[in-house]
């Protein structure tokens, strides 16, 4: 999605900007653009990507200490230069960045027109920046109140950022819907999407909530207000984050070393909160929350995309150990279906990002019913994690790489705490059962490093089947999500088109697709169903379908059967979700690899979704 810079200080904005765009690539976007003062107001901007901008302003003037900067992820008009912020009023006085969607632009800009402006671009952002220029000077008022009062015409989500060529020490910033956090250095500022760009320069930062905007001035000048003019006291936190998280350490691709973090990503989220030996599990965010848990009727668990797939092994976790029932939804369905939600029912948001727009309206809608709303965020302080009345943060550390990794297997991890949490209090697993799959988690990190040495084998298979049109991966159980989650990663990344099934539903229609041009990967654990699971492979084997089965170190049955296997440490079946996704993880990060794609950057998709 798309993403926000903005610098006001005595330093050159310009080197500062644009690394924070290249920090902020990780989301998406298809042009970029930056809008500097010194004297006058210079706007540069281009279609592609944050370099091609880089060669375009080689030559021209690009000094000054405030700015601001973006990349473009296209929702109104194409990606093209025309349409790349910073938007510029019709004066050229005032430029303006925006993420997020002006629902109403329509009528606002036809309103516009009628008063004789005329449009540059096909953006619901030229119309905003025109609409703030038009009050100005309508109703003789400061920029600021222009802006407060514009911000109050709109109806949907934004953040933004805008500077005036008259007002060369100030920055005015405002959320709704989409993020925006501030950082405050030694007489200088810093405004951005995420705290990636900033964290390298301070630690010191306030996010936005949702209709507040910011009046930024030099000599540490910082006013937060809401956009119907409360004033706000600006709420400091302390960025946990460290620059070092945010590099690729020595690997080619920030995905490849999100793979191998997760010993300790999972190992972090676990950290302080299991004891095996003592036999505890506690999680120290949902603490005053446990009992409603407990008396849950149900648990609705709302999230999109890989969130809602580690949702879905929590669907079997909690129902399995905890025996409470479990809907999980897709927040962006949810949000739209009136759902039927009873007080007593506890709602789970899961989010890498904490800020998934879908999820958060799914949230909204909850609340709106009297739910009790948990999350589990992997961003400190995201919208997500603000919005709930409680949760647990995964730890995982900041995921750059599109493709969710490390993520995915945190919060499996924490599903299974708080689902295991649950089942203590409500005693609905002996004693020694609890402790056995508390030992049986411990050790799950040195699991997952074994699982992680399977790259030699993933190799041989990625090169017999990189040209493949088409993969379908099946498995059951536990391992159901994983046979999505596999296919997904595919997908994002190889953009061959891949599918996940319970492997029982093979025979009701995908068994159609089955010929010998046809990879199947199956989730084959010793495990659980293990049995069915040979009778479904056996079915694609008189098909002549190709098989890659992830199966349990020394499995004899599925291996005489399978054309490739690859190998997994034994555990419990809970867990081997956390196992068998970590193969599937390397099999598309080097499909995509020989197939030239862009492993952290896949086209057309966004890391963080914050419009619908
Ligand atoms: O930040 P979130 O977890 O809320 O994001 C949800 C999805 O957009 C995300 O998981 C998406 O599906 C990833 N690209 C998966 O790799």
């Amino acid at each position: 999605m798309c993403g926000i810079v903005g610098y006001l200080g005595q330093k050159e904005a310009y080197p500062i900007l644009i690394k924070g765009l290249h920090r902020l690539e990780y989301r998406g976007y298809d042009s970029a653009g930056i809008a500097l003062i010194n004297g006058g107001l210079n706007v540069y901007k281009r279609k592609g990507k944050v370099a091609e901008l880089e060669a375009f302003v080689k030559g021209k003037d690009i000094s000054g200490p405030i700015g601001i900067a973006h990349t473009r992820w296209a929702t109104h008009g194409e990606p093209t230069d025309e349409n790349a912020h910073p938007h510029m009023s019709q004066s050229k006085e005032l430029s303006l960045i925006h993420n997020g969607i002006i629902e109403n632009y329509d009528v606002l800009r036809n309103e516009l027109i009628n008063r004789g402006y005329t449009f540059n671009s096909h953006t619901d952002t030229e119309v905003l920046v025109y609409l703030i220029e038009d009050i100005q000077k309508n109703e003789g008022v400061e920029l600021s109140e222009a802006v407060r009062i514009a911000l109050n015409q709109v109806i949907g989500a934004y953040a933004i950022v805008i500077l005036s060529k008259n007002d060369p020490d100030t920055l005015i910033a405002a959320k709704k819907g989409s993020p925006l956090v501030i950082g405050i250095g030694e007489d200088e500022f810093f405004i951005a999407s995420d705290a990636t760009p900033i964290v390298e320069y301070t630690k010191e930062v306030v996010y936005l909530n949702d209709e507040e905007m910011a009046v930024i001035r030099r000599n540490n000048d910082l006013r937060i207000k809401t956009i119907k003019n409360q004033d706000k006291t600006p709420y400091i936190q302390t960025l946990e984050m460290n620059l070092s998280q945010l590099e690729k350490g020595g690997f080619e691709h920030f995905m490849l070393k999100e793979i191998y973090e997760q010993p300790r990503s999972i190992m972090d989220s676990m950290r302080g909160r299991l004891n095996a030996k003592k036999g505890i599990v506690s999680l120290g965010g949902i603490i005053d929350y446990e009992q409603k848990m407990v008396a849950a009727n149900r648990i609705i668990i709302i999230a999109c995309g890989t969130s809602w797939h580690a949702g879905l092994v929590g669907e079997y976790l909690f129902e399995d150990l905890a025996r409470t029932p479990v809907e999980v939804e897709y927040a962006s369905e949810f949000r739209y279906r009136n759902p039927v939600i009873y007080e007593n029912d506890v709602v789970i948001a899961i989010s890498q990002s904490g800020e998934t727009a879908d999820t958060l309206a799914a949230i909204e809608l909850a609340r709106s019913k009297g739910a009790t709303i948990l999350g589990i965020c992997n961003v400190v302080g995201s919208s997500i994690a603000r919005a709930t009345d409680a949760g647990s943060y995964t730890h995982a550390g900041p995921e750059i790489g599109v493709a969710s990794t490390k993520a995915f297997t945190a919060q499996v991890t924490v599903l299974t705490l708080m689902a295991l949490r649950i089942a203590q209090l409500k005693g609905t697993l002996s004693k020694s059962r609890f402790q056995q799959i508390l030992f049986e988690l411990e050790s799950i990190p040195e699991k997952v490093e074994k699982t992680l040495k399977v790259s030699k084998r993933v190799i041989t298979i990625a090169e017999e089947f990189c040209q493949v049109r088409n993969f379908l991966y099946l498995g059951r159980g536990y391992n159901f999500p994983v046979a999505l989650e596999g296919a997904l990663k595919l997908k994002e990344i190889s953009y061959i088109h891949a599918e996940g099934y319970p492997a029982a539903e093979m025979k009701h229609g995908p068994i159609a697709l089955i010929d010998e041009e046809m990879p199947v990967v199956f989730i084959a654990p010793l495990k659980g169903v293990y049995e069915k699971v040979i009778s479904n492979i056996q079915e694609v084997k008189a098909r002549r379908g190709k098989v890659i089965a992830i199966v349990t170190e020394g499995d004899h049955a599925v291996s005489e059967m399978a054309d490739y296997t690859i190998e997994i440490p034994e555990t419990e079946e809970m867990l081997v979700p956390l196992l068998a996704t970590i193969p599937l993880q390397k099999l598309s990060y080097h499909i995509a690899l020989m197939r030239g794609c862009n492993v952290d950057q896949p086209r057309n998709l966004a890391k963080s979704v914050t419009v619908e």
